[in-house]
């Protein structure tokens, strides 16, 4: 077993069941290029403030970047028995490089420690998250761009409503994921904000540090204020948890959304035998699994957020071991929202759609009654009179299973006087569609200005 770094005032060595229990390298040595970046700073720091020497602090840097390289290379392997990522650094350094490497921890403590490496390393999964979701708008903007003329069903309660296209329908999305771009824009200034390191333990240091020169290093805007709440704050993995939890409920909207569309029943797109999965028994099947595992993950996803937030909630200040738990949920919740990010950007890219089963769908369920409202509407009967008589014309429609469009002229004009010839028009599916110019609309010139709006702002990201 590897030796604790603090095993001084104990008279027995840690029960192994204790170890592995407390061990934390399991999951906190994939910190390990964050944690000897800190390293390398609060040494520079230590000799620039003469808490070191200039020799002792060459010796570190030098011992760092010669683990680096041997990490890298395959030279050396991570102990699994070490205590913790802090721990198998500070250890491989000094038996490198002997006393230089103890005195690496001199005004510092493994808490503030940790706590600048998970922000460091958050900082690092924000950005790469962020240009995944950047590459997914760029394929829904792409899909959309495809799809404007493409009518279909919008729907309210999964009942056919009114009238947009396709290309409409996939900007919503896109909507939802450039707010998820802030979010975790947002969620990262504010991690990018304060430095904890130079909070010791919890009550700072009798040494003379520079903890604006750390921050400053290490990409932070200023040294966090107060020491206990430096190593104790977890705020920024909850938020980014957060951002993350929304960020997967967006594409398990759109999961849910391909799922009903590539179902039989509404076969408005075709998703590639790449990205689906067979039935061991049915020959016909083609399932749409990795949808179904987004819509699945999310609810995995919710439960990191809320092992972080529980776990918060009634621990003391100031650093308490409950807090080591927050690396597995936070990582978890970043490796899965990677996961679908990558599967559902490619699988979104191959689908085919089929713009006449969409067209299909249109026709029926009456969603252009509302035109014809407005039609009675402009015409100069009022709105809830006009809203009434539509109802009894779908109503006898039904009945007679037939579509507004399939009314005679005289059968409209049975209904009011004020139908002409142009009521074809207003209820055309497509120019009901067209004719939705308003702002956030579903026609053409109001989608593409959607398009172009998304891809000014992924210009600018
Ligand atoms: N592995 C610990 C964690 O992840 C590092 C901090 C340990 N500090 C301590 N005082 N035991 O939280």
């Amino acid at each position: 077993m590897a030796e604790q770094l603090w095993k001084g005032r104990f008279s027995k060595a840690v029960d192994s069941r204790v170890n592995d229990f407390n061990s934390s390298i399991r999951f906190d040595q994939r910190m390990i290029a964050q944690d000897m970046r800190g390293s390398g700073v609060h040494a520079a720091m230590l000799a620039k403030q003469g808490i070191i020497s200039e020799k002792d602090c060459e010796d570190i840097l030098n011992g760092l970047a010669s683990i680096a390289d041997d990490l890298a290379a395959g030279r050396l392997e991570i102990d699994p028995n070490a205590e913790d990522v802090h721990t198998f650094v500070e250890q491989t350094l000094t038996a490198r490089i002997g006393d230089a490497g103890k005195r690496l921890h001199t005004g510092r403590s493994r808490n503030d420690q940790v706590a600048l490496d998970i922000r460091l390393t958050l900082r690092d999964y924000s950005h790469t998250l962020q240009a995944y979701i950047v590459e997914l708008i760029k394929v829904i903007c792409k899909k959309a761009g495809e799809n404007t003329t493409a009518v279909m069903p919008g729907y309210t309660h999964l009942q056919r409503a009114q009238p947009i296209t396709f290309g409409h329908a996939l900007m919503a999305y896109a909507s939802m994921l450039l707010r998820d771009l802030q979010r975790f824009e947002d969620a990262t200034a504010r991690m990018d904000a304060q430095c904890p390191l130079g909070s010791g333990a919890l009550a700072g240091t009798t040494y003379p540090l520079d903890r604006q020169f750390t921050a400053e290093k290490l990409g932070f805007a200023a040294p966090c204020a107060n020491s206990l709440d430096g190593v104790s704050d977890r705020d920024f993995c909850i938020e980014l948890a957060n951002a993350i939890s929304i960020c997967m409920m967006h594409l398990s909207r759109l999961s849910e959304e391909i799922i009903l569309w590539c179902s039989w029943e509404f076969k408005f797109i075709e998703l590639d035998d790449a990205f689906t999965t067979g039935s061991s028994i049915m020959p016909q099947k083609k399932n749409p699994d990795v949808t179904e595992l987004i819509r699945g993950k999310t609810g995995r996803v919710y439960g990191d957020l809320n092992t972080l937030l529980v776990m918060m909630k009634g621990i003391p200040l100031a650093y308490n071991k409950d807090m080591q738990e927050d690396k597995e949920a936070i990582f978890d919740a970043v490796d899965t929202l990677e996961l679908c990010l990558k599967t559902v950007t490619p699988m979104l890219d191959t689908m085919r759609t089929i713009p006449a089963n969409m067209r299909r769908a249109a026709a029926k369920g009456f969603i252009n009654a509302t035109d014809c409202a407005d039609y009675l509407t402009k015409k100069g009967m009022p709105f809830r009179d006009a809203y009434k008589l539509t109802g009894c014309m779908v109503s006898d429609c039904i009945a007679k299973d037939k579509t507004l469009e399939e009314l005679t002229l005289d059968e409209f004009k049975g209904y009011s006087a004020l139908f002409e010839n142009d009521i074809y028009d207003a209820i055309d599916l497509v120019k009901c569609c067209e004719g939705r110019t308003s702002y956030g609309g579903p026609s053409e010139a109001s989608v593409n200005n959607q398009i172009a709006l998304a891809n000014a702002q992924l210009d600018a990201w």
